[in-house]
C-alpha cells in the first residue's frame, strides 16, 4: 500500500510502539486516527504530528469496548472519508508462574490482547470492505497485527501472555485466508523485547533472556516494521529476523527447543 493520503487506524497509539508507529505513518502522508484509553498522550501526539504539516485525530477508547471501537472507526471515516488499514497494536503483558496467576490479572490481559483485537477489527471490517467497493479509490487495505516472539515460542513465566499472542498469531493466520480473498491482507508482526513502558512494568531479571534472547529493539524498530508490513504485506514478519529460524525450529523439534529455550531464559531474579 502506498502510504500516502491513506487513512490507517492505530490501537495502542499512545505509547511505546504506537507512538513511534504513529510518527512514522504520518511522516509517509498517511491520516492517523489515534486510538487509545489515555487522551492526554494521544491529543499531545496529535499536535506533535500537526505541528509537522500531516493529519491525524484522537479518539479515547478501550479495545474491549465494541462500542469504543465503533466510534473510533467512525471518527476516522468522518474525518478522513474512509478507512484503508488496520493496526491491532494495543496490548498488555503479564509475567507470572503458573501457581502465582491471578484470575482477574489473567481475564483482563485475554481481553485486551485478545478480545480487544477481535472488537476492532469487527468494527473497521465494514468500512474496509466499502473501501473495497469505492469506484475510483486505491482498493487495497491491509490490517497488521502486533503479535510477540512470545506468540511463537513458549518460554517459563510467560504462559499466559503467550497464550494471548498464540491467539493473535492464530486469528491472524485464519483471517490472512479469510479476508485475503476479498481484498483484505493481514499481516502478523513478531517483535523480540521492546524498550517500552511494557517492559518497564515487568520484572526485567525474568523478563529477558541472556545471548540473542536478551535483545532489546527499539519502537522505532518495530514502528519500521509494522509500516513495512502495510507497505509491502507478507504474512509474518519477526524483528529481528533470526528469531524465524527459532521459531521453525520450536515446531519442528521442540525437544531440541526445550533445551535451548530453557538455557537462554535463566531467571537470575526467580523466585525459589
Ligand atoms: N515491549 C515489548 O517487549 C513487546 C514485545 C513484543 C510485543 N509487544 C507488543 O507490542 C504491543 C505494544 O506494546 P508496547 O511495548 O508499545 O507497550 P506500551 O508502551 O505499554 O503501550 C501499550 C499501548 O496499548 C494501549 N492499551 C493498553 N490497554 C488498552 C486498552 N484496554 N484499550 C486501548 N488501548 C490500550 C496503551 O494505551 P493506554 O494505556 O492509554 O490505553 C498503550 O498505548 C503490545 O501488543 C505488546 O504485546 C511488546
Amino acid at each position: 500500500m502506498e502510504l500516502s493520503g491513506r487513512s490507517i487506524l492505530l490501537t495502542g497509539a499512545s505509547g511505546g510502539i504506537g507512538r513511534a508507529t504513529a510518527l512514522l505513518l504520518a511522516r509517509k502522508g498517511a491520516k492517523v486516527t489515534l486510538f487509545a484509553r489515555r487522551l492526554a498522550p494521544l491529543e499531545s501526539l496529535r499536535s506533535e504530528i500537526e505541528s509537522k504539516g500531516h493529519e491525524a485525530i484522537a479518539v479515547a477508547g478501550d479495545v474491549r469496548s465494541a462500542a469504543d471501537a465503533e466510534r473510533a472507526v467512525s471518527e476516522a471515516v468522518r474525518r478522513f472519508g474512509a478507512l484503508d488499514g488496520l493496526i491491532n497494536n494495543a496490548g498488555i503483558g503479564l509475567l507470572a508462574p503458573l501457581q502465582e496467576a491471578e484470575d482477574e490479572r489473567v481475564a483482563e490481559m485475554l481481553a485486551v490482547n485478545v478480545m480487544g483485537t477481535i472488537r476492532v477489527t469487527l468494527a473497521a471490517l465494514p468500512a474496509l470492505e466499502a473501501r473495497g467497493a469505492s469506484p475510483g479509490a486505491a482498493r487495497d487495505r491491509v490490517i497488521a497485527n502486533v503479535s510477540s516472539f512470545a506468540g511463537k515460542v513458549g518460554v517459563p513465566y510467560y504462559s499466559f501472555y503467550n497464550a494471548s499472542k498464540f491467539a493473535v498469531a492464530g486469528l491472524t493466520e485464519a483471517w490472512r485466508r479469510e479476508l485475503g480473498p476479498r481484498g483484505i491482507r493481514v499481516a502478523l508482526v513478531i517483535p523480540a523485547a521492546v524498550e517500552t513502558e511494557f517492559l518497564a512494568r515487568l520484572d526485567r531479571g525474568r523478563a529477558l533472556g541472556i545471548g540473542p534472547a536478551g535483545t532489546i529493539l527499539k519502537p522505532e524498530e518495530v514502528a519500521r516494521a509494522i509500516v513495512g508490513a502495510l507497505e509491502r504485506p507478507r504474512p509474518e514478519i519477526y524483528i529481528p529476523r533470526r528469531n524465524r529460524w527459532l521459531a521453525l525450529l520450536n515446531v519442528a523439534a521442540p525437544r531440541l527447543a526445550d533445551r535451548i529455550v530453557n538455557r537462554l531464559f535463566r531467571y537470575p531474579g526467580k523466585r525459589a
